[in-house]
């Protein structure tokens, strides 16, 4: 099969391109490496996939590429290039999102109509907001507590419309906190495992009481080539590691499998962050076949492992 896979560069669309290649699948993957953090990460993301025949580079912006022949003769897409960060959404920077997160997934749909691929969606946990309820199913409300999570919202809406309307065959996947290796460097576990390894201090923000539902990237990964040939058209479904960790709890498991603590600056709870997270994943039990595989310190020493080689080739730290 020939697929697209948009953001190929970035922590889990390079891990997603690289495991399509491994099942036989040819990938055309673009990228406009935008530089909301270091581009040396991402030309690493990339190493691996750069030196094989079935995977084709295209560094350009999906609102500005031509986008018929991007989509030509391709039967899947996987939508996962954003702008990321929860917490960076406020502002003047909400401009990015919306071109970013929003204008992007409509020109994709818009283009994807004449080919009609299977259109897979990266939404994100951040859609469902706080909530008493707890785990989240997808049928909850959705009240996002983020810019960010109005602008993923505002695209699996676009998704489910493009579906009712023109019968596109869109699936919607809620990541929820995902981590591992090539983790971005604004999330917490890098920047917590990092401050192990080099000893600069991290933010801990609020009491650490807040919970996440971490996920392991590869279970991910998973999750999303079964969401191109499984799962209700038009549907959402949560993709979560059923996990519910505070941070308080995630910093001692740091803790044990780094062998020391990160150096913590106490912060304020930053506006747009959620209580809890905690995915219902019984939908995509059933339609996908798909359930979380990997524990939290397994996913955590691999992340880890990660991060130290990048240090030691020098790839963390630049700009
Ligand atoms: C993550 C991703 O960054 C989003 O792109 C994604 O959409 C979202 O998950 C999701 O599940 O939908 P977040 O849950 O905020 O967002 O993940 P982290 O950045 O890893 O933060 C986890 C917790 O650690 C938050 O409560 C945050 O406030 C805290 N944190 C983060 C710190 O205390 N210090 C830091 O330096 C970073």
């Amino acid at each position: 099969m020939k697929c697209l896979v948009t953001g190929c560069a970035g922590f889990i669309g390079s891990h997603l391109a690289e495991a399509l290649i491994e099942e036989g699948h040819s990938v055309r993957g673009i990228d406009s490496l935008t530089d909301y953090y270091s581009l040396s990460i991402k030309e690493a993301n990339l190493e691996v996939l750069l030196n094989n025949p079935n995977f084709d580079f295209h560094r350009e912006d999906i609102l500005s590429c031509d986008i018929e022949a991007l989509l030509d003769g391709v039967e899947a897409v996987f939508h996962l290039a954003a702008q990321p960060g929860v917490r960076a959404s406020w502002g003047k920077t909400f401009d990015i999102y919306v071109d970013a997160n929003i204008r992007t997934t409509q020109r994709l749909l818009e283009a994807a109509l004449e080919a009609q691929p299977r259109f897979v969606f990266a939404s994100s946990s951040s859609v469902y907001g706080d909530t008493d309820r707890i785990p989240m199913r997808e049928g909850d409300p959705t009240r996002p507590r983020s810019p960010y999570g109005v602008t993923k919202l505002a695209a699996e809406h676009l998704c489910a419309l493009y579906h009712s309307n023109f019968g596109l065959h869109t699936v919607s996947l809620r990541y929820f906190t995902v981590f591992g290796p090539r983790q971005r460097p604004d999330m917490a576990i890098h920047r917590f495992l990092l401050s192990v390894l080099d000893g600069s201090e991290v933010p801990l923000f609020g009491d650490g009481s807040q919970t996440r539902d971490f996920t392991y990237v590869e279970d991910i990964v998973r999750g999303t080539v079964l969401a191109a040939s499984s799962g209700n058209t038009g549907g959402v479904y949560n993709l979560g590691g059923a996990n519910k960790i505070s941070v308080a709890q995630l910093i001692d498991i740091i803790t044990q499998v780094a062998e020391r603590s990160p150096k913590f600056v106490e912060k304020e709870l930053q506006a747009g962050d959620v209580r809890a997270t905690l995915a219902d994943t019984n939908s995509a039990l059933n339609d996908l076949g798909w359930s979380p595989k990997y524990s939290i310190e397994d996913g955590l020493r691999k992340e880890f492992e990660w991060l130290r080689k990048c240090l030691e080739r020098g790839i963390i730290g630049k700009k």
